[in-house]
């Protein structure tokens, strides 16, 4: 073990598990794609305050797990711990109108900070990808984009999944929510954690979030959230659940499903994966329609999610899928002498500038352990170049799979390798 390690919650995805996570980002962006979304990259730090005033300073991201630091100018900084506010601030920042059935649709994926309790499935540096839609207050576009997270996992072979849905109303009627839990709540308060207690006069809605069995046991039998909705949400909620029936797309209500985040109304929802352990959820999302306002914009209703990448790779691991995405070699070029490595290196790189995948030996000249090497590595062919080849201005080629060897002339390696095999393939 090194004496520095990788940080707490922190760690390295290392090359044998690279063709794991390229397969799920490659399968993320085509499918984003066939929805018409276009990639955004914004940066991994952004002023503390885009957090605390769009997260909700009663979230446990914004009151314990937030990295933030004063930089050199005592500006406060904070390491994002989410995508959906430094999108909204750069659609702002960016001055784009939108008008008429114009949506702003972008997909991203990037690391993200929270000083979480690290265990299986969460870490400290994580990675999401995950999409936002401005511009539309459509019920058609929440049944879309939630549609589009199934769709995901289903061309990742990742089918057994199960979709939470609940909404959390809008400001006219989420007081009345409010009041009901409240009311619910409110002769067990002493029996609630601290943090409860805290967010029963701030923010009870928080407390359904609260994940300790202590509290959880207070929670069953609370009144259903969506028949307390103003009409309006009501109507929202219920084409919402009806498109998804059109879809064949099975869901579960789930009237305490708040989500970790404040910035949503109405529409909330999460994909629970039982492959995850106690860190079941897979995905998660929301309808934020009042963020563009609360950052000073005029109001932009939208909708979007994430999902953990991490945890879309353990479970694509349990499930033993055989995933290859790299490219493996095509010719490992042997060096033999000093005079056959300046050739040789010349050769190797007009080679890769013909698009061919190739290696050199570096330490050994040991022919056994070379040709060993290639055929551990799958390397279709072998090229040789020692004092004999060079005399007879040749290079030797071996196609390790049926083992035919043949001398070509130097001057035509080139184009007799071209032919041989498909190039950039
Ligand atoms: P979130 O539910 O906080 O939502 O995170 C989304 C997903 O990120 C989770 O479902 C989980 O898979 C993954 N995740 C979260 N924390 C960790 C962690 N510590 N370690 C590993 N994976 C983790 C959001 O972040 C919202 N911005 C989603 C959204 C987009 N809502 C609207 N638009």
């Amino acid at each position: 073990m090194p004496s520095i390690t990788a940080a707490r919650g922190t760690r390295d995805i290392l090359p044998a598990e690279i063709p794991v996570w390229h397969w799920v980002e490659q399968i993320s962006k085509e499918v984003f794609e066939s929805y018409g979304m276009q990639e955004i990259r914004t940066p991994v730090f952004e002023s503390t305050e885009l957090f605390t005033r769009s997260i909700g300073d009663q979230t446990d991201i914004v009151s314990k797990e937030m990295y933030s630091f004063l930089d050199r100018k005592n500006r406060s900084l904070t390491l994002r711990p989410e995508g959906t506010a430094g999108i909204v601030r750069a659609f702002l920042q960016s001055g784009m109108a939108l008008s008429g059935d114009d949506l702003f649709k972008v997909w991203y994926s990037g690391p993200m900070f929270r000083y979480e309790r690290p265990q299986a499935g969460r870490y400290r540096q994580f990675h999401q990808m995950g999409a936002e839609i401005l511009g539309s207050p459509s019920p058609l576009l929440d049944a879309d984009v939630i549609a589009m997270g199934v769709n995901l996992f289903k061309k990742m072979g990742i089918s057994d999944l199960k979709i939470k849905i609940n909404s959390v109303g809008c400001e006219v009627c989420r007081p009345v929510i409010r009041e009901q839990i409240k009311t619910f709540l409110g002769a067990n308060l002493p029996h609630l954690c601290e943090d409860c207690r805290t967010r029963f006069e701030r923010n009870p809605l928080r407390i359904l979030d609260c994940k300790k069995t202590g509290c959880q046991q207070y929670f069953s039998g609370l009144p259903q959230m969506t028949s307390y909705l103003c009409e309006p949400c009501q109507d929202h909620h219920h084409s919402l659940l009806e498109f998804l029936t059109a879809m064949q797309i099975d869901y579960i209500q789930d009237s305490r499903l708040v989500r970790g985040l404040d910035y949503y109304n109405r529409t909330v929802f999460e994909l629970i994966s039982n492959q995850l352990g106690a860190q079941d959820t897979l995905l998660g999302g929301g309808r934020y329609d009042r963020l563009v306002e609360y950052f000073g914009g005029k109001a932009v209703p939208a909708i979007g999610f994430a999902f953990g990448v991490e945890r879309a790779v353990l479970i694509l691991e349990s499930l033993k899928k055989d995933i290859q995405t790299s490219k493996a070699l095509t010719l490992q070029l042997i060096l033999l002498g000093e005079s056959a490595k300046l050739t040789g290196i010349a050769l190797a790189q007009k080679l890769r500038q013909l698009g061919l995948r190739v290696e050199i030996n570096f330490n050994s000249d040991n022919l056994k352990t070379l040709f060993k090497k290639a055929n551990r590595e799958k390397i279709p062919y072998v090229l040789l170049l020692g004092e004999q080849e060079l005399e007879s201005k040749s290079i030797m080629l071996k196609k390790m799979e049926s083992g035919v060897q043949e001398q070509i002339p130097l001057t035509q390696i080139e184009t007799y390798l071209s032919n041989l095999i498909p190039l950039r393939s």
